[in-house]
Formats: C-alpha cells, sequence, structure tokens
C-alpha cells in the first residue's frame, strides 16, 4: 500500500494552509454513531470519524499482520505533520507545539516548571474542577492561589482586575468551561495579566476544533488540550502550546528530556579527555516537554480529525453549530429549562437547569437521546458538526 494510504489524507498538503470547503452538510455520513443514537455530548467525548478510525484500523493492520506499510522510517513525518496542523489551528508556531497525554497533565507540568514562589496564580471556578485540585495542592504548600468565583455564570472583569497583580505569575482560566460553555474573555484577560508581568494559560480542550482560537491575538502564552472532544480523536494524546521564547526560560521542563552519551570503557574504547563521563544531552525545541513516545493511535487519530477539521474550516463548524445551540437556548427556557449559559455566548456547549434531573435523564435515555447531567441539576448540550435540526426535534419531544 502506498504511504499515502497508510497515513490518510492527511498526509498531504500541508505546508501550505488549503481553504476550507466549508461544505459541512456530509459531515454527518462520517460519523456513524449518529445512526444509532441522538449524542449530544460531544463536550464529554466526541464519537471518531469513520476516517480516523480507517486510519487507526491501517495502523493496527500493519501492527498485527504487516500488512500495509510500517510506520517507520516515514513515522517521525506523520507525528510533525500533527504538529503542523494543530500549530495551525491556534495561529501558533509547529516549534511551540509538543505533544502531550492530557489537557491536567500539561497544566500540571506548566506548573512544576515554572518559577511561582512568592508569587500568586489567579485562576477562576469555571476552570475545570481538577486543574482547580492543582492549585488546591500547591495552595497547601504556601502558594498564594485566588480564585475567582463567576458572576450570574459569567467571570467579571472586574474581579479579575481586582485579583490579578505585580505579584501574579499566571493566570489560568477554562477559555470554554465544561460546565456552562462559558467563552472566557481571554484578550481583555490577557491584557490585565501582561500588563502586570503575569503569563496566561488557556485550557482549550472545550473549544480547540471548535471555536477559532488565535494564541496571538488572544494573547495566550500556554495552553493545552486533549484530542477525544472537538479535535475527535482518541483518549490519552494531546498537545502542549508553550510560546517559543518562554521554552526553557520561563517553563522549565520537570520531566526527562534528553539523552546521555557515555565516555568511559567499555561504552568506547578511547575515552576523549575533554569530554565528561557521562554527558547529558538535552533536547531542544517543543519536544524538551515530551516523555518517550507519543501514543501511535493518537498521532494517526490526530493527524487524520486535524485534516478534517481544516478541510471544513473551523469559523464554518462554528458558523453551523451556532445554529442548532441558538434553538436550543431560545426553545429550552421556554419550555422551563432556564439557561446558566451567558445570553449571546460563543461556543458549542449550553447548559440548563432541569427541576427533576433524574426523570428528566430518564424521559432521554428512553429517548435513546443523549445528553450531560451534572452538577446536580445542569443539563449540558454539546452539538456538533454531524448533529442536525432532526436530533434537537427529538430531544425537544423527550422533554416536552
Ligand atoms: C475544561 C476541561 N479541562 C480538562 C478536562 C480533562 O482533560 P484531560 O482528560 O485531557 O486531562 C476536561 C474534561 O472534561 C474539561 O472539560
Amino acid at each position: 500500500m502506498h504511504r499515502r494510504h497508510f497515513l490518510g489524507a492527511a498526509a498531504t498538503g500541508l505546508s501550505a494552509k488549503p481553504a476550507p470547503t466549508g461544505d459541512v452538510s456530509a459531515a454527518r455520513d462520517d460519523f456513524p454513531r449518529a445512526r444509532h443514537a441522538v449524542y449530544l455530548d460531544n463536550a464529554s467525548c466526541h464519537p471518531l470519524s469513520v476516517h480516523s478510525a480507517a486510519a487507526i484500523h491501517r495502523y493496527v493492520d500493519w501492527e498485527t499482520h504487516e500488512v500495509g506499510e510500517p510506520w517507520w522510517p516515514p513515522w517521525a513525518r506523520p507525528r510533525h505533520d500533527a504538529k503542523i496542523l494543530f500549530a495551525a489551528l491556534l495561529n501558533a508556531k509547529p516549534s511551540e507545539i509538543a505533544f502531550a497525554r492530557s489537557t491536567i497533565e500539561a497544566e500540571s507540568n506548566i506548573l512544576n516548571g515554572m518559577n511561582l514562589q512568592g508569587g500568586n496564580v489567579v485562576t477562576t471556578d469555571l476552570h475545570y474542577s481538577a486543574a482547580l485540585y492543582h492549585y488546591r495542592m500547591r495552595q497547601r504548600d504556601g502558594l498564594d492561589v485566588r480564585v475567582v468565583k463567576h458572576r450570574k455564570w459569567r467571570i467579571d472583569l472586574n474581579d479579575l482586575d481586582r485579583a490579578i497583580d505585580r505579584n501574579t505569575r499566571l493566570v489560568a482560566v477554562a477559555l470554554v468551561s465544561n460546565v456552562n460553555g462559558y467563552f472566557h474573555d481571554i484578550q481583555a484577560t490577557s491584557a490585565l495579566a501582561h500588563a502586570r508581568g503575569a503569563y496566561v494559560y488557556a485550557d482549550i480542550i472545550q473549544c480547540a476544533g471548535a471555536v477559532p482560537i488565535d494564541v496571538r491575538a488572544m494573547g495566550i502564552d500556554l495552553a493545552a488540550c486533549s484530542t477525544y472532544k472537538w479535535l475527535m480523536g482518541v483518549k490519552g494524546f494531546g498537545f502542549l502550546y508553550v510560546r517559543e521564547d518562554l521554552q526553557g526560560a520561563v517553563v522549565k521542563p520537570m520531566q526527562h528530556s534528553g539523552g546521555v552519551r557515555f565516555n568511559y570503557p567499555p561504552w568506547v574504547e578511547r575515552p576523549d579527555p575533554a569530554v565528561e563521563e557521562i554527558a547529558y544531552q538535552p533536547v531542544t525545541g517543543p519536544a524538551r516537554y515530551e516523555v518517550s513516545y507519543p501514543s501511535y493511535e493518537g498521532v494517526i487519530a490526530a493527524l487524520e480529525s486535524l485534516s478534517y477539521i481544516q478541510r471544513l474550516g473551523v469559523g464554518n463548524i462554528r458558523a453551523y453549530v451556532r445554529t442548532l445551540t441558538d434553538r436550543l437556548m431560545k426553545e429550552l427556557p421556554a419550555r422551563g429549562y432556564p439557561s446558566i449559559t451567558p445570553p449571546g455566548n460563543d461556543s458549542p456547549i449550553v447548559a440548563f437547569e432541569a427541576r427533576d434531573p433524574a426523570k428528566t435523564m430518564e424521559r432521554l435515555r428512553a429517548a435513546n437521546v443523549h445528553v450531560a447531567m451534572r452538577f446536580g441539576n445542569r443539563m449540558r448540550i454539546s452539538p456538533s458538526v454531524y448533529n442536525n435540526q432532526r436530533d434537537l426535534d427529538r430531544l425537544l419531544e423527550a422533554l416536552a
């Protein structure tokens, strides 16, 4: 099999960013799961497309039967290609992208690698719960942690303004909150943070692939996400973005990021007196934040899905999904489900309060409609590009 087939469509034409086709109308056929159920819980886990699934199958075929084409030596190429595509999605440079295993692990690695001693960190109560735990742990060790609480399910910039000071080292937010889809005013936050010498971390797992992101224009210095949500990939694989000038200087690698060369017998016959006995050779560039191999299944699925998202165009995906979330924001409050998503919020997640969460879930399950019920009675609905108005009809019928 030709390498192009092995790697799928994703392996071609990466250096120039191809214009998106914008045709999202056929997307439903790419996600067969839509045939079996009304799946509106993409903020928990997005289904795989047939394209990513086929690419993973090809990889497994090789690993199992040596059918197809070996992943080595061309393996370095798809790894790099995945970074090129992810960088393009953020308007970052490939040299600013490392692989990560999870969003939460990546944020923890950033915190471990920064000098936070004597400073403070500002975050919000709409950041992910496990991320807040990072800060709780460090608070116990003496770090000054300031958690800005939401007001009416949005973060008030005046509150952030009061919390961020000259001693703030990092402002960490979820760009889109998993709780209610709140899209953080990141540009204004970055302006406040940067004016006081602090860096900005954005958890982008609930928006990368679903909402246009421009780390330069938004003033984001550090970001991370896994691929199993809006990037339509698999669990256990993701990306870390570290602004180039911060690599090694502001964010030090805290896991092994290099190799060694031995300079004594029996490793070498004639040791070089000018060289240390054990010479440590650090990795440079964003790979300094990586440990060992990435998940191959992760790279393969991401390469395929990033290419898919690029072909459709994130702006087009967003425009289409907005028609679905707009309808939910209009119709559900009128049917007795008040929304906790601020009006005019631009993300693929909308959340509503259910009077009787257990009964609501029972009805939805009976109708084979999948949403998330979180934080007691908060019903989170997160449509994607393959959902359609008929899916919403079925949801609304079940809730009637
Ligand atoms: C905002 C947010 N951040 C982080 C995570 C967890 O990400 P990961 O599994 O990649 O650590 C989630 C999962 O739902 C999330 O919604």
